[in-house]
């Protein structure tokens, strides 16, 4: 059965809002963070080697605060070396907080921000169009696949654009985290079937063992405390059940037994640990590293 209920993703400023405390609640960003720092380095090892300069894209960058950290990374990596960092966005609000970051933050003077205020899939038609053939030394796709209709096209289309050299990475939530229950179990009420909602690295692993293709796949160990979401009424409990649930004001449009099987499901063992009294949900992700 379809859902009916309305998805959050159609309201922006209450997506916006509900990921915003989703960040505020959770460990994503700083394991992310970890990631950059104690992994990222060696995967971008060997991507600017005889180069002067470098090709980077991201594709749904969000606000860039990790891209930025990224780039830094980059920059470690290859002092002074140039780089043609392209974004491909489609929120103006994401492209407006990524340009604020940039100009808060030094040590970018090398390097060269392309603007692309589209989706993934408007900038393959744009590349067709202008037959614009740049090929990309860095990729990557932190938690945006879910927002594509077919993300292994997306991910075949973003592995062939990769230079010999060049790698491809994609986070996304793990098929062991807390989500892959909660979707496994209530796919058909809670996403959207037009897009891929309820995707995990897992999916993406089946896409790539069946054809082939060989990739790195790190766990990123990351919790989010949803406490909150079980005392009736409070707004930020609340909006972080829209993040949970995809929904708009799921607390409030839900059908009555639908809501109490989620919110129990939530505390269920494999979503969540009570520690301290406090419910803290399984918000471990997956990051796959893939070559041309
Ligand atoms: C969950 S946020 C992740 C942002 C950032 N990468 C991070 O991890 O903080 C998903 C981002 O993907 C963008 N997005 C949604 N649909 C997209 C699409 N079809 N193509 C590219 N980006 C998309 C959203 O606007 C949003 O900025």
């Amino acid at each position: 059965m379809a859902s009916t209920l309305k998805k959050l993703v159609s309201d922006e400023g209450r997506y916006l809002k509900s990921f915003q405390l989703f960040l505020d609640n959770s460990s994503e960003h700083q394991c992310m963070q970890e990631f950059v720092h104690g992994t990222l380095p060696d995967i971008l090892a060997r991507i600017g080697d005889g180069k002067s300069s470098v090709n980077v894209l991201g594709v749904g960058s969000g606000g860039g605060k990790i891209d930025l950290q990224m780039l830094s990374q980059l920059q470690k990596k290859y002092p002074g070396i140039s780089v043609n960092n392209e974004v491909v966005e489609p929120c103006a609000e994401m492209i407006d907080a990524y340009k604020e970051l940039v100009s808060k933050t030094p040590n970018l003077e090398n390097t060269k921000f392309t603007w692309h205020k589209m989706t993934s899939s408007d900038y393959e038609h744009h590349r067709t169009e202008k037959n614009i053939t740049t090929k990309m030394d860095f990729i990557h796709m932190i938690q945006m696949l879910y927002y594509v209709s077919d993300p292994s096209a997306t991910v075949k289309f973003f592995r062939s654009l990769l230079s010999r050299t060049g790698k491809l990475l994609i986070i996304l939530v793990s098929g062991t985290s807390g989500w892959a229950k909660l979707w496994n179990t209530y796919k058909d009420e809670l996403c959207d079937t037009n897009l891929s909602q309820c995707i995990t690295t897992q999916e993406i692993k089946e896409y790539l063992d069946a054809k082939g293709i060989k990739y790195q796949n790190y766990e990123l160990p990351s919790s989010m405390d949803i406490t909150k979401c079980f005392t009736e009424g409070d707004e930020n409990g609340e909006l972080l059940l829209d993040f949970l649930t995809e929904i708009c004001d799921f607390s409030k449009t839900a059908p009555k037994d639908l809501k109490a099987a989620v919110m129990d499901l939530l505390r269920h063992p494999e979503c969540s640990k009570e520690i301290d009294g406090r419910i803290i949900f399984n918000n471990t992700l997956g990051a796959l590293v893939l070559e041309p």
